[in-house]
């Protein structure tokens, strides 16, 4: 059983190793220390360009943005809560896109993370520019606590740092803003951590992270502040809810 506290009673509950709260991750507390956090945090862009996009009540399919002037904050908290979180010898997976690179840089310097890399991972589908380059990548920084003590899996025998994975086309089918696919998550996942482990993504989106540790046997809490996601996150995990259903 997952131990944590929140004021939240919305919770799913896949079982008792796969749980969502849905709340601000500022206002939960872990019982128990994490092996492994993925977080992928909003982006903190766009917010003067479209006030409309900040004030709309988030629906079931859009997320959560942070304006820009609050960023540096929300991601050095974000990163606070995730050293306080992380066991000594835990590991973290913080990703970000270029333009508030610099305040996800500062923030986890200043919280005492070591950097072991720095990922760029490539993608297809950015969005068409006229003016300047089409963005195509993301940042990927792997952190850790203690430089000597980790869970490092080694993928492969040569593992580079610069990653090629397509972004997945769902076709007929409404997906939630920016939803990662599996396979990097996996790459992640498996990299950091075994089977067993507790995995923690206190901005957790579609359920992405949740679906991964269901497939490579990891426990898992995800914590997400909109509760409009469930229908997304329920679809996601279907297979198995189902099987929960069939074992009540
Ligand atoms: C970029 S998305 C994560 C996407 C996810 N990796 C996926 O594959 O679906 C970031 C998520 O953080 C959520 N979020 C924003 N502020 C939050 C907060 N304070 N606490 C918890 N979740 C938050 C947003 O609603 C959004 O769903």
């Amino acid at each position: 059983m997952i131990k944590f506290e929140s004021k939240s009673n919305k919770i799913l509950e896949v079982d008792e190793d796969h749980i969502v709260v849905f709340d601000d991750f500022r206002n939960v507390s872990l019982k128990e220390e994490a092996d492994l956090i993925f977080a992928d945090p909003p982006f903190g862009i766009n917010f003067r360009g479209n006030h409309l996009t900040y004030h709309r009540t988030p629906d079931a399919l859009s997320y959560v943005e942070v304006p820009r002037e609050e960023y540096p904050r929300f991601i050095r908290e974000l990163v606070e809560w995730c050293y306080k979180a992380l066991k000594p010898t835990g590991s973290m997976w913080l990703l970000s896109g270029w333009n508030n690179l610099r305040h996800v840089l500062d923030a986890v310097e200043d919280v005492g993370f070591i950097q072991l890399n720095h990922i760029i991972w490539k993608y297809q589908f950015g969005v068409f520019t006229r003016r300047r380059f089409v963005t195509s990548h993301y940042h990927l920084l792997l952190l850790v606590k203690d430089k000597k003590n980790y869970t490092f899996n080694k993928p492969e025998h040569y593992p580079e740092d610069v990653w090629i994975i397509k972004r997945t086309y769902h076709h007929n089918e409404e997906t939630a803003g920016n939803e990662l696919p599996d396979n990097l998550v996996e790459r992640c996942i498996i990299t950091s951590s075994n089977p067993g482990d507790l995995v923690v993504d206190p901005v957790l989106g579609s359920g992405t992270t949740m679906r991964v540790c269901l497939r490579l046997n990891r426990r898992c809490l995800g914590i997400e502040i909109n509760s409009l996601l469930e229908k997304r996150i329920r679809e996601k995990l279907r297979v198995w809810l189902e099987q929960k259903c069939m074992i009540d």
